[in-house]
């Protein structure tokens, strides 16, 4: 079975039509999506509705419970709870004030995980870790974190998003395999990035696309995206995204006007 992965989308709907289109001629049996649907991007409802209308098996990640701590009077079918912080609210109200009550309910009613089992293997699909969507494992990690972080998965395959930057490798005998982001990237590879796993010969590819990126900042200009459209231009260009606290955002985006 060969089954593509996709996560982070962001709001970028131009990079993930790009990917759903060279994913149609990859011929998949399947597509799953990690997580990150619509904060930060300036079409979060088309992204949502892609998704929903598509039938993609979808987990929530960090930025739709984001999303979701705004909406007034909502009872998530999860129990993760986040506090958005004063100056970060108007910029979540941006996207959930273009979003649809259905695409709403749709983020509500994502589940944390998703699981596979095929050809005698299980495959675990998780936004950051199996244990939480805001954290993340890494190549990089002590092999006492890598060990808590899959010992109780029960899986020979974890998927996974969150950071931004695609690898794999493996951990005794589970193969981690993070997919990267659609919506924007932070390794400095401005590319759409997803990958495609092919249980029969266990093996995994990751892959990256390239997309208009000029139809991205055209599409945050004519909506009047909260951050700055030049700015986030840049971001997209340069395949990072400067993390600048909320409350120092006013010079660079004018927002909330
Ligand atoms: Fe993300």
């Amino acid at each position: 079975m060969r089954i593509g992965v996709i996560s982070d989308i962001h709001g970028n709907s131009i990079a993930l039509d790009a990917v759903l289109r060279r994913i149609g001629k990859d011929k998949l049996d399947e597509v799953v999506c990690l997580g990150d649907l619509a904060f930060k991007g300036p079409s979060p409802s088309e992204c949502v509705r892609t998704i929903k209308s598509l039938g993609i098996p979808c987990i929530f990640g960090n930025t739709d419970l984001y999303l979701l701590s705004v909406v007034d009077g909502l009872k998530p079918t999860h129990s993760i709870a986040y506090k958005p912080n004063v100056a970060e609210i108007p910029y979540l109200q941006w996207h959930t004030s273009r979003m649809s009550s259905s695409d709403i309910d749709f983020l509500s009613q994502l589940p944390f995980e998703y699981r596979l089992e095929v050809d005698g293997q299980q495959l675990l699909f998780v936004h950051g870790t199996p244990q939480d969507c805001f954290s993340a494992i890494q190549p990089t990690d002590s092999l006492e974190r890598l060990d808590n972080a899959t010992q109780k998965a029960d899986a020979d395959w974890i998927f996974m998003g969150h950071i931004h930057r695609p690898f794999v490798f493996k951990h005794l005998y589970v193969m981690l395999v993070n997919a990267g982001a659609i919506g924007f990237s932070l390794d400095r590879d401005w590319r759409a990035s997803y990958c495609i796993v092919d249980t029969s010969t266990k093996s995994v590819c990751l892959n990256r696309i390239e997309y208009d990126i000029a139809d991205s900042v055209r599409a945050a200009k004519e909506v009047d995206f909260c951050f700055s459209p030049d700015w986030y231009g840049e971001a997209l260009q340069s395949g990072f995204w400067e993390p600048v606290p909320y409350e120092k955002r006013k010079s660079v985006d004018n927002f909330p006007k």
